[in-house]
């Protein structure tokens, strides 16, 4: 496989904590009456190959990318989150799996011919706005359906709107990878002053132009500054609980943040989980917190 995607060692531990939960969902669902729907809004192909070097030397490194390294072929193949998601014991009644890029929806396409006969697998090659757009206007509803969205974009592109959308239906739990250290906050420069398609992107991220005031505020004038903008010292702090307050308030329930890092330690991004329902949560609380999270003293100070 020339072209499969390559991923950081610490992809396994997002994938850890999805496989567990979707396994916790399946269960508690296992005899209920409902259909039971999982959407992929950023598939990828449906397996990676680990990447064996711990980190290149940058660390500015995308969660996925094209597998150009002469080793590649030697590298660890893992299951992506539409195999995790097929593969659990108690299986959904319906997958659907969006995904832009071609080549992984060629990949995925395989994967549906693997499973012919024993999963329905929809894939939609689009963006995941439009693909979720597509989902909430099929005829589901909280008397027949429930399910499960992975929001898992390489960076900030995952509109709001899209979240909004499926907290709407009244039937999805969402599992969201908060890319705060891998694209949100390389898009703050200090100075406040933030490209417009930037600035754009924040604003549809977040749902609103609310991101600003959490990371910056404005600079005192003085004798050797003449104003302008200085980013506050708790500003990825203050964007974390931003998104986790709007997600509690379109979904019910949000859970306490899970901090996937680096190989060296670095942060990368968190795992987010929210739903209607209070048992989904104290589920997604106890399997996020295996592993590190922001710790006591700072989930005392989160939205609750
Ligand atoms: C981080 S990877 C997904 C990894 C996958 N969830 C997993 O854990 O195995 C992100 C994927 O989203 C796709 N993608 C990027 N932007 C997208 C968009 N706007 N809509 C749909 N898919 C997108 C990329 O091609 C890539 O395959």
């Amino acid at each position: 496989m020339p072209d499969i995607a390559v991923v950081g060692p610490w992809a396994r531990e997002k994938l850890d904590a999805l496989a567990r939960y979707l396994d916790f969902y399946t269960k508690v669902l296992k005899n209920q009456p409902w259909r039971t729907i999982y959407v992929d809004a950023f598939a990828g192909g449906g397996q990676a190959r680990i990447r064996k070097d711990a980190a290149p030397a940058s660390e500015v490194i995308p969660l996925f990318e094209l597998d150009t390294e002469a080793d590649a072929d030697q590298a660890e193949l893992i299951d992506g989150s539409p195999r995790i998601a097929l593969n659990v014991a108690n299986p959904f009644s319906r997958y659907v799996f969006i995904e832009n890029d071609p080549k992984r929806c060629a990949e995925l396409e395989a994967v549906r011919r693997e499973f012919e006969g024993s999963r329905e697998i929809d894939i939609l090659p689009m963006g995941a706005a439009e693909g979720i757009e597509w989902v909430a206007a099929k005829p589901i509803s909280r008397s027949s359906h429930r399910g499960v969205a992975f929001l898992d974009p390489f960076g900030a592109h995952l509109e709001w709107a899209s979240v909004q959308k499926l907290a709407d239906t009244g039937i999805f739990e969402v599992v969201v990878n908060f890319a705060l250290s891998m694209a949100i906050q390389r898009m703050l420069p200090n100075s406040g002053e933030i490209p417009d398609a930037w600035a754009k992107t924040l604003d549809a991220y977040f749902g609103s132009r609310a991101w600003f005031d959490e990371v910056y505020r404005e600079r005192s004038r003085g004798l050797f500054n003449s104003g302008g903008y200085e980013k506050r010292e708790d500003y990825a702090e203050r964007l974390l609980q931003l998104y986790r307050a709007r997600l509690k308030s379109a979904f019910g329930h949000v859970s306490t943040p899970r901090l996937i890092r680096n190989s060296k330690g670095a942060p990368l991004y968190y795992l987010l989980w929210a739903g209607p329902h209070s048992k989904g949560l104290q589920g997604a609380d106890y399997i996020l917190s295996m592993g590190e999270n922001l710790g006591p003293k700072r989930r005392k100070s989160a939205a609750s």
